[in-house]
């Protein structure tokens, strides 16, 4: 993959198939540490202790349709391509936490790639999932909670045409308020 944002949607999806009701995503890009750290948090059912262990490995998979299951894999060498680490925290029944960090300068890190698109296709792919997207770059915070969307929504659902064209443009001019 080429882009963070793809490896964050890759992540996302786990924690939706693991039947989580609520998905975590945090950004923090902390420039003056050269430190950009991603995790990905859920509620959904975790791991045993035996699959915790070798989930790492690109054989590991609870799928069906085929034997390999790369994403956690793919996502912990993208980070140590750049001096960093994946580590996982998982608790069966609870839920799992993955965090990777990465030297924000490194000159094989990743761009971070397209957040606002990656956002609006985890939420119109999950729409009974909620998810909470916090973006911190150099301590400025961009927060979106899709609880607080749907109350406002009142119903209309969340993967609606327009909503998902607002998803993108409010998390696109959210970010760029923090890169400013
Ligand atoms: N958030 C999670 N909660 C519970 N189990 C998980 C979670 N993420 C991964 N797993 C388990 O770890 C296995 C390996 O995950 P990984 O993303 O590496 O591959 P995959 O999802 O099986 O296949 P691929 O990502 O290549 O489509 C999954 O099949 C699933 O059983
Ligand atoms: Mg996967």
């Amino acid at each position: 993959m080429k882009e963070l944002s793809l490896h964050i949607l890759d992540i996302a999806k786990n924690a939706t198939q693991a039947g989580a009701s609520l998905v975590e995503i945090t950004v923090d890009e902390d420039i003056l540490k050269n430190r950009l750290t991603i995790s990905i948090k859920d509620n959904g059912r975790g791991m045993s202790k035996e699959l915790l262990q070798k989930v790492k490995d690109p054989f590991t998979t609870t799928r069906t349709t085929r034997s390999v299951g790369l994403g956690i894999p793919f996502f912990e060498m993208a980070a140590e391509l750049c001096g960093g680490k994946l580590s996982i925290d998982s608790v069966e029944g609870k839920g799992t936490n993955i965090t990777a960090w990465f030297e924000y300068d490194h000159i094989d890190r990743q761009p971070l790639g397209d957040m606002p698109s990656t956002i609006m296709a985890a939420v119109t792919g999950s729409p009974e999932v909620d998810f909470i997207y916090r973006h911190v770059i150099c301590g400025k915070e961009f927060l979106l909670d899709t609880r607080e969307i749907k109350k406002v929504l009142k119903g209309v659902p969340i993967n609606n045409v327009e909503v998902a064209t607002w998803l993108f443009e409010y998390v696109s001019e959210g970010l760029n308020m923090l890169r400013r």
